[in-house]
């Protein structure tokens, strides 16, 4: 786990939020980062790989407009309790007031296989990092936004990256993946549930759903014959990320579903790329 990286802490920016994101280095985490930092947001990321951290650090710091003052990075692993707690605190330190925790860290494992081709590491890994972490960096968030000045409404807000049941069905990737996945949105339910009993009026839980992107993530062991579909179905993480940030940004109440594109819209248009994609036109 690597030492912080960034200004010396203390708020956000006056008028713009305190924003964390975790899985920042690239992908959709990267490209939602620049849309908070050019809207006046400060901004913490973190990843595992400290390097990739730092490329994507001097990446946004060079676009100007005081990023750099704006960007705090930290190199840890959401899959380790240790690496969550690290990330809690730094994040208070940092960003003073929290008011947007995005847990956007995840994994869909090195393989696009059947379960039992799957090596044990893989299948831990990958339920490791996008459920117990979502899991312990939810706590850990809930810990930190009860630290600051209560609300009646929410005004701290705390946003997963789970499935829908269509989404788990339509997805062609790992049994862990799609499961691990399917539970985050179970968990960010009952989160809801356990913080409305508690009387908790502060925070709001919202789900993040960004249909098709084109990352890592997604073309990673992708077969071949997939590729001219998914190709055409996905879209840049900069085109996702200017649609969502700005939802993300004036969100209230809690339990909202944001979403990019809708499942069915996504559906028609894979119906619609096949028939061009077997032409290769
Ligand atoms: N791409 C899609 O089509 C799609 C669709 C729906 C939902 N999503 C969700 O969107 C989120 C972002 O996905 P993406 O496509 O942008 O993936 P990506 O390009 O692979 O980026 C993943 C990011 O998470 C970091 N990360 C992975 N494991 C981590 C860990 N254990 N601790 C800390 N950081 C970790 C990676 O950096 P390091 O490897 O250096 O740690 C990287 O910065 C994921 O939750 C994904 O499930 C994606």
């Amino acid at each position: 786990m690597g030492a912080a990286e960034g200004a010396a802490g203390g708020e956000a920016a006056a008028g713009g939020l305190g924003v964390v994101i975790t899985g920042g280095s690239r992908g959709l985490g990267l490209a939602m980062a620049r849309r908070f930092l050019a809207a006046g947001d400060t901004v913490l990321l973190c990843a595992r790989d400290e390097a990739r951290l730092q490329a994507a650090r001097a990446e946004l710091a060079a676009e100007g407009a005081g990023a750099e003052e704006r960007l705090h990075t930290l190199a840890c692993d959401v899959a380790q309790p240790a690496g969550a707690e690290r990330l809690a605190e730094d994040a208070a330190a940092r960003l003073g007031t929290i008011h947007r925790w995005i847990n956007n860290a995840g994994t869909a494992g090195r393989h696009k296989r059947p379960l039992a081709e799957l090596a044990a590491d893989d299948i831990a890994t990958t339920c490791a990092t996008n459920l117990a972490g979502s899991m312990q960096l939810c706590a850990e968030a809930i810990r930190r936004m009860r630290r600051q000045p209560p609300a009646a409404s929410p005004r701290y807000h705390l946003l997963n990256l789970g499935f829908s049941t269509l989404g788990a069905y339509l997805s062609r990737t790992s049994i862990p993946h799609r499961v691990s996945k399917l539970a985050v949105a179970e968990l960010s339910r009952q989160l809801r549930r356990e913080l409305r009993e508690a009387g908790e009026t502060g925070i709001g839980v919202h789900e993040l759903r960004p249909g098709l992107v084109r990352t890592g993530l997604l073309l990673a062991d992708m077969p071949e014959r997939a590729r001219p579909v998914v190709d055409r179905m996905a879209e840049p993480p900069e085109r996702v990320a200017e649609a969502l940030v700005p939802q993300v940004r004036r969100l209230s109440g809690t339990g909202r579903v944001i979403r990019h594109r809708s499942q069915l819209r996504l559906l028609l248009r894979g119906l619609a790329a096949a028939p061009a994609a077997r032409r290769g036109g």
